[in-house]
């Protein structure tokens, strides 16, 4: 059996490719993770996309990889020499596709990867006419990204078109959290650590919070994101796919198939919100225009150019209805244009049974276990301690801390080489984004039914007010980063 790898990017000019995946296969190419014979195809549907690519490319590359230190000549020479550029409208079936049939060598067994870098009204299509000029074959994969679909139903509806091309076993769903070092982190410290391992559950712990704040506005992303929203956009996948890591039973192994089933069972798990519940439970923002690392930034109103009640900002509590977790509230939130950048996951512990100092010993606060995923990438379990600069007792809290120093590998990177492996452990299961609607979809029908405005924050601020007021409510708060 051929060894050889071809990587198609269907898209390949669109802003994903230059954004992740290119520099991603880049940073593979300048690592030696690219067998030498591995090609990448780039389609592109209008041939002024594809004048002078080369030079576009190069300069758009050096900017996405500035600050690192792999952008160099030599390679980015040696990178050009594996790219095959090619004019293809994937809805039309004529010549173009016959040109990729005679790029990709139909008859091989060569491996291949699909990227479907496309709008998901064309994947069908575009799997139909892979399986008809027989590019389908038992070593071909084919990766697509989130949001799958926009409900239960439509992601339901793309998962069968490709299911008819290709077995569910070489369907790679993508989200991106999954391929970060940090996230692969969390199951080392979760299932190679005794000590948390025991601790792990409702009866240690008192609650979870899960957030992903960004400092980003829309990005050029007009008319995708205001179709889709920050529940769709982030939570359906990136919260929840965390979540689901945090809450998980340990797996047998680490395999595909053990790692996913685990991770069903908690989306499974969750408790529905049921829609007298929506006002307590949930929280959608959007931001108008505000002061951001000392510059004034636009609302999402005046970068839309136009009106609109898209939420940008979300705030969830939410359970897990089994054994571990059960009454363990869950708080997610996630947002654009807040105060900074950061991913993390904060275990926060309960108080001590009994207290046997004196109350002049200061307070004894509950065990916070930190775990960031961006932008320092860290983890800090902070304990209690007797103040040893004191000669009596007095209790101060301090903070383990491990820092990794600096952000670790590329997620699209790792992710593109898995597919190339034939790894689909990191990948979305077809179940898991049917059960993931399932929970998301009431939500979004119980928004759109109370047709309520979201609640207005200020660019460069953590969120409405009505957020803190969710977790306030529950005397708690939300643990700001920095
Ligand atoms: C993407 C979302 O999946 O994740 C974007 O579509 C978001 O809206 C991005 O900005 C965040 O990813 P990261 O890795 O920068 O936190």
């Amino acid at each position: 059996m051929s060894n050889k790898t071809d990587i198609v990017i269907f898209g390949g000019t669109g802003d994903l490719s230059e954004r992740k995946l290119i520099p991603a296969l880049f940073r593979a190419h300048q690592a030696g993770s690219l067998q030498t014979e591995c090609r990448i195809i780039i389609t592109a549907r209008q041939a002024n996309d594809l004048e002078n690519y080369f030079d576009k490319l190069g300069s758009k590359l050096e900017s996405y990889l500035s600050g690192e230190d792999v952008f160099s000549q030599e390679v980015w020479e040696s990178f050009k020499a594996r790219i095959v550029t090619l004019l293809l409208d994937v809805s039309c079936d004529d010549e173009q596709w016959q040109e990729l049939a005679n790029i990709l060598d139909a008859e091989s067994d060569h491996h291949r990867v699909y990227y479907l870098a496309i709008p998901p009204g064309v994947f069908s299509v575009c799997c139909r006419l892979l399986s008809e000029h027989g590019l389908c074959n038992e070593n071909s994969r084919v990766v697509v990204e989130k949001p799958l679909g926009y409900d239960e139903a439509s992601a339901e509806s793309i998962n069968e078109d490709i299911a008819q091309f290709f077995p569910e076993n070489n369907i790679y769903r993508i989200d991106h959290y999954l391929g970060k070092e940090t996230v692969q982190n969390l199951l080392a410290l979760r299932f190679a650590n005794q000590i948390f391992a025991q601790l792990w559950d409702g009866r240690a712990i008192d609650h979870v919070q899960i957030s992903i704040s960004e400092t980003v506005g829309l990005e050029g992303r007009v008319s995708f994101y205001d179709e889709v929203g920050a529940l769709r956009d982030m939570v359906q996948n990136h919260l929840l796919q965390l979540l689901c890591l945090v809450a998980m039973e340990p797996p047998n192994k680490l395999d595909a198939n053990s790692i996913r089933s685990e991770k069903i069972k908690v989306l499974e798990a969750l408790r529905p919100i049921l829609p007298e519940d929506m006002g307590q439970q949930t929280v959608r923002g959007q931001y108008v225009a505000g002061e951001q690392s000392g510059e004034m930034v636009p609302g999402y109103l005046e970068e839309l150019n136009g009106g609109s009640e898209t939420e940008t900002f979300v705030a969830l509590k939410c359970f897990i209805d089994n054994w571990r977790w059960s009454e363990v509230p869950f708080y997610l939130r996630t947002g654009k244009r807040l105060k900074q950048r950061c991913a993390e996951i904060i275990i926060q512990f309960k108080t001590i049974p009994h207290r046997v100092y004196e109350e002049s010993a200061g307070n004894i606060d509950p065990n916070r276990l930190v775990i960031r995923l961006q932008e320092e990438e860290l983890i800090q379990l902070t304990i209690t301690s007797k103040n040893m600069q004191s000669m009596g007792v007095e209790l101060e809290p301090v903070t383990l801390n491990l820092n990794y120093n600096k952000p670790h590998g590329d997620a699209y990177m790792r992710l593109l080489m898995d597919a190339v492996k034939g790894d689909p452990a990191l990948f979305i299961h077809r179940d898991e984004v049917r059960s993931a609607w399932r929970w998301i979809d009431p939500i979004i029908n119980s928004w759109a039914e109370k047709k309520q405005s979201p609640h207005l924050y200020r660019a460069g601020s953590w969120g409405p007010e009505a957020a803190n007021e969710l977790i306030r409510r529950d005397g708690r708060i939300w643990f700001n980063a920095g």
